[in-house]
């Protein structure tokens, strides 16, 4: 019978240690040089630990870094668009061969890194291959400008998977694993399950794409990003509620899984896309659904180049269906959501609302038609909108 798809490179990583390895190993920590790291590490950190980032078991070194920025490969030739990178100030560098213990923001020792390389950060090649752009206004190249000078690279054991988890934001019910994910997925019986990324409350083009999804598999895993994400989206508990109330109504229990990714945005577009794609087959997902400008930001990306991006890739790097879409939204003629596919445009049919406009309405209190947010959704919005 055939199982799940299996994970970028084979196996499913795990760097959590447990018992009395993890004793020895927090107690070793207490002692050793502290790296504190930004909200970003840290987040990536939990990335690797869980496996959401296999088939990486640590930092990346110098190979793997220049390879990924050049020809989205690593160095042994897997498929990888994004460097993942522990950058710091040159003076607080540890030595090759040194244990540090990796300093969550909130000052929890996360985890404890054997440092395999030190390297100078290449940010000229970096910024502009991850990003297409070294606009400093971009918030990814901002954050990676900032940056420290050096890396450092090597394997990790970790002591902690949420850093936080009393935290609003931990979401400890919805925080699977990889592991998790697969073990609900075959207990469910879904062999085929498509993955949608979102760092947004699900609008009807949201639904609309997951629903179309649902179609042609057995099961959707509405997949929130709620790592560090850039000043202005709306927070992860708010969003959280808006999938909860409209899942609650809008979609069937037994075919629809809600679990966060608790991976930060970087807005890298196209690059992003390939590996929110590439973490979610580790969650176990075959199909996943790259929609217009998926993780964009300003005018830096086409509209399709996060789809167009899947097309160069050799066949079998990633395994996966990319269910691309149209830019999709309401049609009062057809009385329901379409896309250029499946509608003719016609002027001032179609109900589209930019992010600023519908944040304008509900900070005025006011409520965003139903043509392009679900009224639960509004709902939680408003009640949002009215706290700030
Ligand atoms: S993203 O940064 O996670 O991509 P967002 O949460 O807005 O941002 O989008 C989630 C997914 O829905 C992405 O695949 C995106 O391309 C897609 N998407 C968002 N809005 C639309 C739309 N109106 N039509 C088609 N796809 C869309």
């Amino acid at each position: 019978m055939q199982g799940l798809i299996a994970p970028h490179g084979g196996t499913l990583v795990n760097r959590l240690a447990t018992g009395a390895k993890a004793d020895k190993l927090r107690a070793e920590a207490a002692g050793l040089k502290k790296v504190a790291l930004s909200p970003k590490q840290s987040c990536d950190l939990e990335m690797i630990t869980i496996g959401a980032f296999s088939p990486l078991e640590g930092f990346m070194g110098k190979a793997d870094f220049e390879r990924v920025c050049r020809e989205m490969k690593l160095a042994d030739g897997t498929l990888w668009p994004i460097p993942i990178l522990l950058a710091m100030k040159k003076e607080a560098a540890p030595a090759v061969g040194e244990r540090v213990a990796l300093m969550a923001p909130n000052g929890v020792p996360q985890a404890v890194m054997t440092v395999t390389e030190v390297f100078a950060h290449n940010k000229d090649l970096e910024i502009p291959a991850v990003f297409r752009t070294s606009d400093p206004a971009h918030p990814g190249v901002k954050q990676v400008m900032e940056e420290g000078d050096v890396c450092v690279g090597g394997p990790v054991e970790s002591l902690e998977v949420c850093v936080d988890p009393k935290g609003p934001e931990a979401f400890l019910e919805h925080r699977l694993t990889p592991a998790q994910t697969r073990e609900q997925f075959a207990r469910k019986g879904w062999k085929t399950v498509c993955a949608f990324q979102t760092r947004n409350p699900i609008h009807r083009a949201h639904e609309y794409l997951c629903k179309v999804a649902q179609e042609i598999c057995d099961g959707l895993l509405i997949h929130p990003l709620v790592g560090e994400t850039k000043e202005g989206d709306i927070p992860a508990a708010v969003r959280m509620d808006c999938y909860k109330v409209l899942i609650e109504k809008y979609f069937v229990p037994e075919r629809t899984m809600l679990s966060v990714m608790p991976a930060a945005m970087r807005y890298a577009g196209p690059r992003e896309a390939v590996l929110h794609s590439i973490v979610r087959k580790n969650y176990g997902c075959n199909h996943f659904i790259v929609g217009r400008d998926h993780a964009g930001v300003g005018n830096y990306y086409g509209t399709y180049d996060a789809q167009t991006i899947f097309d160069d890739l050799a066949p079998d790097a990633l395994g996966m269906t990319i269910l691309k879409f149209e830019h999709s939204a309401y049609s009062k003629l057809a009385q329901g959501m379409v896309t250029s596919k499946s509608f003719p445009k016609i002027e001032g049919d179609q109900v589209a609302l930019s992010g600023t406009k519908v944040r304008e309405m509900l900070a005025a209190g006011e409520r965003p038609p139903m043509e392009f947010t679900r009224p639960e959704v509004a709902d939680v919005l408003i009640r949002w909108a009215r706290g700030k």
